[in-house]
Protein backbone atom coordinates (compact mmCIF):
# COMPACT_ATOMS: atom_id res chain seq x y z
CA UNK A 1 0.00 0.00 0.00
CA UNK A 2 0.98 3.69 -1.32
CA UNK A 3 1.74 5.68 2.10
CA UNK A 4 0.33 9.02 0.52
CA UNK A 5 2.22 11.12 3.53
CA UNK A 6 5.83 10.13 1.93
CA UNK A 7 5.10 10.94 -1.78
CA UNK A 8 3.68 14.30 -3.23
CA UNK A 9 0.69 13.57 -5.19
CA UNK A 10 1.09 13.55 -8.75
CA UNK A 11 1.52 16.58 -10.58
CA UNK A 12 2.83 18.34 -7.39
CA UNK A 13 6.03 19.83 -8.22
CA UNK A 14 8.16 19.55 -4.91
CA UNK A 15 9.98 22.93 -4.08
CA UNK A 16 13.11 23.09 -1.99
CA UNK A 17 11.63 23.84 1.23
CA UNK A 18 8.80 21.18 0.77
CA UNK A 19 7.55 20.57 4.22
CA UNK A 20 7.82 16.84 3.25
CA UNK A 21 11.54 17.28 2.35
CA UNK A 22 14.22 18.15 4.51
CA UNK A 23 15.19 22.21 2.93
CA UNK A 24 17.96 21.66 0.52
CA UNK A 25 21.23 23.54 1.43
CA UNK A 26 21.55 26.60 -0.68
CA UNK A 27 23.70 26.10 -3.87
CA UNK A 28 27.38 28.22 -3.53
CA UNK A 29 26.27 30.47 -5.88
CA UNK A 30 22.82 31.61 -4.31
CA UNK A 31 24.66 31.96 -0.87
CA UNK A 32 27.03 34.06 -2.30
CA UNK A 33 24.80 36.23 -4.09
CA UNK A 34 22.78 36.54 -1.11
CA UNK A 35 25.25 37.66 1.34
CA UNK A 36 26.41 40.03 -1.77
CA UNK A 37 23.72 41.94 -1.62
CA UNK A 38 23.60 42.25 2.14
CA UNK A 39 27.44 43.47 2.16
CA UNK A 40 28.55 44.38 -1.70
CA UNK A 41 31.93 46.49 -0.36
CA UNK A 42 32.90 43.05 1.69
CA UNK A 43 31.68 40.33 -1.28
CA UNK A 44 33.19 42.09 -3.81
CA UNK A 45 32.75 39.64 -6.46
CA UNK A 46 29.59 38.65 -8.64
CA UNK A 47 30.19 34.45 -8.67
CA UNK A 48 32.54 32.36 -6.43
CA UNK A 49 36.20 32.07 -7.95
CA UNK A 50 36.15 28.97 -10.43
CA UNK A 51 38.28 25.55 -9.92
CA UNK A 52 40.79 26.61 -12.56
CA UNK A 53 41.04 30.57 -10.65
CA UNK A 54 41.47 27.96 -7.49
CA UNK A 55 44.09 25.90 -8.59
CA UNK A 56 46.28 29.45 -9.77
CA UNK A 57 45.73 31.14 -6.65
CA UNK A 58 46.48 27.84 -4.67
CA UNK A 59 50.02 26.48 -6.27
CA UNK A 60 52.45 27.97 -3.85
CA UNK A 61 51.07 25.66 -0.98
CA UNK A 62 53.53 22.94 -0.76
CA UNK A 63 53.64 19.35 -1.62
CA UNK A 64 55.43 18.23 1.21
CA UNK A 65 56.22 18.84 5.13
CA UNK A 66 53.63 20.56 7.77
CA UNK A 67 53.43 24.17 6.10
CA UNK A 68 51.15 26.65 7.99
CA UNK A 69 48.20 28.18 5.04
CA UNK A 70 46.46 30.75 5.73
CA UNK A 71 43.51 32.23 3.69
CA UNK A 72 41.55 35.22 3.76
CA UNK A 73 38.27 35.84 2.24
CA UNK A 74 37.13 31.99 1.88
CA UNK A 75 33.97 33.09 1.07
CA UNK A 76 32.00 29.80 -0.12
CA UNK A 77 35.40 28.14 -0.30
CA UNK A 78 36.35 27.63 -3.43
CA UNK A 79 40.25 27.75 -2.56
CA UNK A 80 39.50 26.14 0.44
CA UNK A 81 38.56 23.28 -1.26
CA UNK A 82 42.03 23.21 -3.28
CA UNK A 83 43.72 24.21 -0.33
CA UNK A 84 42.73 21.04 1.89
CA UNK A 85 43.09 19.06 -2.04
CA UNK A 86 47.01 19.89 -1.77
CA UNK A 87 47.32 19.44 1.62
CA UNK A 88 45.98 16.04 1.95
CA UNK A 89 45.92 16.24 5.77
CA UNK A 90 49.39 17.81 6.10
CA UNK A 91 50.21 21.10 8.01
CA UNK A 92 47.41 23.41 8.90
CA UNK A 93 44.80 25.47 7.23
CA UNK A 94 43.48 28.36 8.76
CA UNK A 95 40.61 29.93 7.10
CA UNK A 96 39.89 33.95 7.69
CA UNK A 97 36.19 35.10 6.93
CA UNK A 98 34.47 38.05 8.31
CA UNK A 99 31.28 37.30 7.11
CA UNK A 100 29.18 34.96 9.95
CA UNK A 101 27.26 32.80 7.37
CA UNK A 102 29.62 32.33 4.88
CA UNK A 103 32.11 31.39 8.12
CA UNK A 104 29.43 29.08 9.26
CA UNK A 105 28.70 26.98 5.74
CA UNK A 106 33.03 26.48 5.82
CA UNK A 107 32.98 25.40 9.06
CA UNK A 108 29.68 22.84 7.86
CA UNK A 109 32.08 21.76 5.02
CA UNK A 110 35.43 21.58 5.83
CA UNK A 111 35.53 19.92 9.36
CA UNK A 112 39.55 20.38 9.14
CA UNK A 113 40.17 24.02 8.61
CA UNK A 114 40.43 26.31 11.59
CA UNK A 115 37.81 28.57 10.26
CA UNK A 116 37.46 31.68 11.78
CA UNK A 117 35.02 34.76 11.31
CA UNK A 118 36.87 37.59 12.07
CA UNK A 119 38.50 40.86 10.24
CA UNK A 120 41.69 39.58 8.45
CA UNK A 121 43.33 42.88 9.59
CA UNK A 122 44.02 41.47 12.92
CA UNK A 123 46.17 38.74 11.62
CA UNK A 124 48.82 38.19 13.72
CA UNK A 125 46.72 38.93 17.16
CA UNK A 126 44.43 35.71 15.77
CA UNK A 127 47.96 33.18 14.41
CA UNK A 128 49.34 34.63 18.69
CA UNK A 129 45.76 33.18 20.14
CA UNK A 130 46.73 29.74 18.61
CA UNK A 131 50.39 29.64 19.07
CA UNK A 132 51.33 30.28 15.65
CA UNK A 133 54.72 32.26 14.95
CA UNK A 134 54.71 32.23 10.90
CA UNK A 135 52.49 31.55 8.75
CA UNK A 136 54.46 29.97 4.95
CA UNK A 137 51.50 30.74 2.25
CA UNK A 138 48.99 33.16 2.56
CA UNK A 139 46.61 33.14 -0.35
CA UNK A 140 43.77 35.71 -0.66
CA UNK A 141 40.34 36.00 -1.64
CA UNK A 142 40.09 39.71 -0.15
CA UNK A 143 38.49 41.69 -3.16
CA UNK A 144 41.75 44.03 -2.70
CA UNK A 145 40.53 46.87 -5.23
CA UNK A 146 37.51 47.52 -3.17
CA UNK A 147 39.07 48.86 -0.23
CA UNK A 148 40.48 52.37 0.17
CA UNK A 149 43.98 52.75 0.62
CA UNK A 150 43.80 52.94 4.31
CA UNK A 151 41.98 49.23 4.88
CA UNK A 152 44.91 48.00 1.60
CA UNK A 153 47.68 49.16 3.97
CA UNK A 154 46.24 47.62 7.25
CA UNK A 155 45.61 44.09 5.03
CA UNK A 156 49.10 44.74 3.78
CA UNK A 157 50.85 44.99 6.77
CA UNK A 158 49.24 42.52 8.92
CA UNK A 159 50.13 39.78 6.01
CA UNK A 160 53.55 40.77 5.52
CA UNK A 161 54.23 40.87 9.08
CA UNK A 162 53.13 37.26 9.49
CA UNK A 163 55.05 35.77 6.99
CA UNK A 164 58.59 33.91 7.39
CA UNK A 165 61.27 34.96 5.39
CA UNK A 166 61.00 32.50 2.41
CA UNK A 167 57.36 33.09 2.83
CA UNK A 168 54.75 33.61 -0.13
CA UNK A 169 51.34 35.67 -0.73
CA UNK A 170 49.14 34.98 -3.48
CA UNK A 171 45.90 37.32 -4.46
CA UNK A 172 43.72 38.06 -7.12
CA UNK A 173 42.64 40.60 -9.59
CA UNK A 174 40.19 40.69 -12.14
CA UNK A 175 40.66 41.69 -15.35
CA UNK A 176 38.24 44.30 -15.96
CA UNK A 177 39.67 46.02 -12.71
CA UNK A 178 43.30 46.59 -13.69
CA UNK A 179 43.14 50.04 -14.69
CA UNK A 180 41.42 51.05 -11.19
CA UNK A 181 43.65 53.33 -9.34
CA UNK A 182 42.96 51.39 -6.08
CA UNK A 183 44.29 48.48 -8.26
CA UNK A 184 47.61 50.15 -8.89
CA UNK A 185 47.52 51.39 -5.32
CA UNK A 186 47.61 47.60 -4.24
CA UNK A 187 49.96 46.53 -6.83
CA UNK A 188 52.48 48.96 -5.55
CA UNK A 189 51.82 48.15 -2.38
CA UNK A 190 52.61 44.39 -3.03
CA UNK A 191 55.86 45.59 -4.75
CA UNK A 192 56.43 47.70 -1.52
CA UNK A 193 56.05 44.68 1.19
CA UNK A 194 57.76 41.82 -1.61
CA UNK A 195 60.88 41.50 -3.22
CA UNK A 196 59.58 39.10 -5.80
CA UNK A 197 55.71 39.49 -7.63
CA UNK A 198 54.95 37.94 -10.74
CA UNK A 199 51.87 37.77 -12.14
CA UNK A 200 50.26 34.71 -14.17
CA UNK A 201 48.73 34.34 -17.24
CA UNK A 202 45.55 35.37 -17.43
CA UNK A 203 42.53 32.96 -16.27
CA UNK A 204 39.59 33.26 -18.72
CA UNK A 205 37.42 30.10 -17.69
CA UNK A 206 36.40 32.37 -14.26
CA UNK A 207 33.88 34.90 -13.90
CA UNK A 208 35.15 37.33 -14.33
CA UNK A 209 37.97 36.36 -16.39
CA UNK A 210 41.34 37.13 -13.73
CA UNK A 211 45.16 36.81 -13.25
CA UNK A 212 47.11 36.02 -9.90
CA UNK A 213 49.83 37.56 -8.46
CA UNK A 214 52.58 35.70 -7.11
CA UNK A 215 54.50 37.46 -4.51
CA UNK A 216 57.85 36.34 -2.55
CA UNK A 217 60.07 37.31 0.15
CA UNK A 218 58.28 39.65 2.06
CA UNK A 219 61.15 42.88 2.75
CA UNK A 220 61.54 43.04 6.98
C1 LIG B 1 35.65 38.21 -3.64
S1 LIG B 1 34.97 37.21 -2.30
C2 LIG B 1 35.98 35.75 -2.62
C3 LIG B 1 35.50 34.52 -1.92
C4 LIG B 1 36.26 33.25 -2.31
N1 LIG B 1 37.66 33.30 -1.87
C5 LIG B 1 36.22 33.03 -3.81
O1 LIG B 1 37.27 33.22 -4.43
O2 LIG B 1 35.15 32.71 -4.32
C6 LIG B 1 35.73 38.02 -0.91
C7 LIG B 1 35.48 37.37 0.46
O3 LIG B 1 36.27 38.09 1.42
C8 LIG B 1 35.52 38.29 2.61
N2 LIG B 1 36.10 39.48 3.27
C9 LIG B 1 36.02 40.77 2.86
N3 LIG B 1 36.70 41.57 3.71
C10 LIG B 1 37.25 40.76 4.67
C11 LIG B 1 38.08 40.98 5.80
N4 LIG B 1 38.49 42.22 6.13
N5 LIG B 1 38.46 39.93 6.55
C12 LIG B 1 38.06 38.66 6.22
N6 LIG B 1 37.25 38.38 5.17
C13 LIG B 1 36.86 39.41 4.40
C14 LIG B 1 34.10 38.48 2.10
O4 LIG B 1 33.14 38.24 3.11
C15 LIG B 1 34.05 37.46 0.94
O5 LIG B 1 33.64 36.20 1.41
Amino acid sequence: MTNSTTRPAAGHARTACDTSTPCRPPTDFSAFAGQLVRSPAQIGAIAPSSRHLARAVCSPVPERGQPVVVELGAGTGPFTAEIQRRLDGRGRHLAIEVNATLAKLLRDRYPRVEVIQHDAAHLRQLLDERGIDRADVVISGLPWALFPAATQQQLMDATATVLGPSGSFTAFTYLHAVALTSAHRFRRLLAQRFEEVVPSRTIWRNTPPAFVLHARRPRP
